[in-house]
């Protein structure tokens, strides 16, 4: 690959499948006066931002032979291992420092191998992170398991470690802390809680793609680390996902469960097939993420940077807040994440500084909101099935207890988060970003009215 940090050179760029398209393609035309240049554009000043950010997937065009090379073998399937299959796991174990890697068709199907191989079973409680996608919470309660939520640390948006051990009952299997935005969680009390209560540590790294904690890589610091490649993704392939461990017979078994229970190394099972699962890459999704490593770790070290100099020039406007991060530990901004508080901005709602953020050209959203109110718990403790495995007590006060979670409702309430491929752009972009907030603050009284 020659530079894929410069966009107007060899990115060619797709206009389906990813979210972050939408805000990204909505570059806006300045036609205002120089006069009015402070203003926000909101009030009919100059956007701070002129339109063009890097648009995301990117693809290289060298590339193509690899793909062209699978299609024309005819193995497409990743049964059996090996192959590209093999060598991007072997290649992704050895990046991030794992002694193995299975890869899966989706970060899902990740964490639902993890879990089932971590002896998640029907009628267990898991700890999770409520401040995530939904993806983490749905795993669970496939496996027919409670999703209990410990609370979210507003200063790291992040599982807070003090939460979670009054949620621990005679039930509880795991804990799934998870990176979000590619922030790495507080792992040494989580993984001192969970040793002390027997729990298996399972990491929901599908944002966290070389994220560090205490100088290693999210996804090697619990049992096993689920990871993302769908579109939106840092390293994207469509859908796809990958688990890493340092275990080989733990592997083994998630080797096994991917690929319809069949039994594999050290795993013998019961004998031919156990209970498992066909979630397995295909060939020709390794070939596209192979030449992705070097180019993920290029961007990281981008994203990194302007991540730093924006922390730095938040930190300087009263009422944004930048994310704490634990000590020793660096980011890798799926999204670059700062709390808002509207008090310091005379009191403009967080939606109408977002509407202020966008008119200058920066796209930007509220991230995750309180999900466990939107319907998929009540259905699934309403369910025939859950209504067998827990007494009606323990459901309603499972029900009860998503009002404890006050961290997590402020957190929900008070996020702000700039698309992640604004991170690719120039250091002048991210003064643009800068200048953007600066404007909106220094305006915000005229912004209400
Ligand atoms: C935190 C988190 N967990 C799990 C998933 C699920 O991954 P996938 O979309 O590859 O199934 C995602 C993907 O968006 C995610 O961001």
């Amino acid at each position: 690959m020659t530079d894929d940090i410069t966009r107007r050179r060899f990115i060619q760029t797709a206009a389906a499948g990813s979210v972050v398209l939408t805000g990204l393609s909505a570059g806006r035309a300045p036609k205002v006066f120089a006069s009015e240049a402070n203003k926000p554009a909101l009030l009919g000043g100059t956007p701070a931002h002129q339109g063009g950010w890097p648009k995301w997937p990117q693809w290289n065009e060298s590339w193509e032979p690899e793909i062209v090379e699978v299609l024309r073998s005819g193995r497409w399937c990743g049964y059996g291992g090996g192959g590209k299959v093999g060598d991007f796991e072997t290649a992704y174990a050895q990046l991030l420092g794992a002694k193995r890697c299975v890869t899966t068709s989706s970060g899902t199907n990740a964490l639902f191998t993890a879990l089932h191989v971590m002896g998640v079973d029907a009628g267990d409680e898991v700890i999770v992170s409520p401040f995530t996608f939904i993806a983490t919470y749905n795993t669970v309660l496939m496996h027919k398991a409670l999703p209990v939520f410990a609370d979210t640390d507003p200063a790291t948006l992040t599982m807070a470690p003090a939460s979670i051990e009054s949620r621990i009952t005679e039930r509880t299997r795991a804990i799934v802390p998870v990176h979000i935005y590619g922030i790495p969680c507080d792992m040494d009390p989580i993984n001192a809680i969970a040793k002390k209560h027997n729990l298996a540590v399972i990491e929901d790294a599908c944002q966290a793609w070389l994220a560090e904690y205490m100088g290693r890589k999210c996804g090697t610091l619990g049992d096993m680390g689920c990871f993302s490649f769908q579109n939106s993704k840092h390293i994207p392939v469509g859908d796809g996902g990958a688990i890493t461990g340092n275990s080989e017979e733990l592997m083994d078994r998630c080797q096994a469960f991917h690929n319809v229970g069949r039994a594999t190394g050290t795993f013998k099972g019961s004998g031919c097939f156990s209970r498992g699962t066909n979630c397995r890459m295909n060939q020709y999704q390794a070939a596209m993420l192979l030449p992705q490593i070097d180019k993920l770790v290029k961007e990281t070290k981008r994203r990194q940077e302007n991540g730093d100099y924006l922390t730095a020039g938040l930190k300087e406007i009263p009422g944004v807040e930048p994310v704490r991060l634990p000590e020793n530990s660096r980011a890798v901004w799926h999204l670059y994440p700062f709390r808002y508080d509207a008090a310091q901005f005379n009191g403009l709602p967080r939606e109408k500084f977002l509407a202020a953020l966008r008119a200058e050209g920066i796209p930007a959203s509220g991230g995750y909101h309180e999900q466990y109110y939107d319907g998929l718990l009540d259905e699934a403790i309403n369910s025939r099935g859950f209504q067998r495995l827990f007494s009606a007590q323990r459901l309603k006060a499972y029900r009860d207890s998503f009002e404890e979670l006050k961290g997590n409702k402020q957190v929900c309430e008070t996020t702000v988060g700039v698309f992640n491929t604004l991170l690719l752009a120039d250091r002048s972009d991210m003064d643009h970003i800068l200048e953007a907030v600066r404007k909106i603050q220094s305006h915000s009284a005229a912004l209400v009215a």
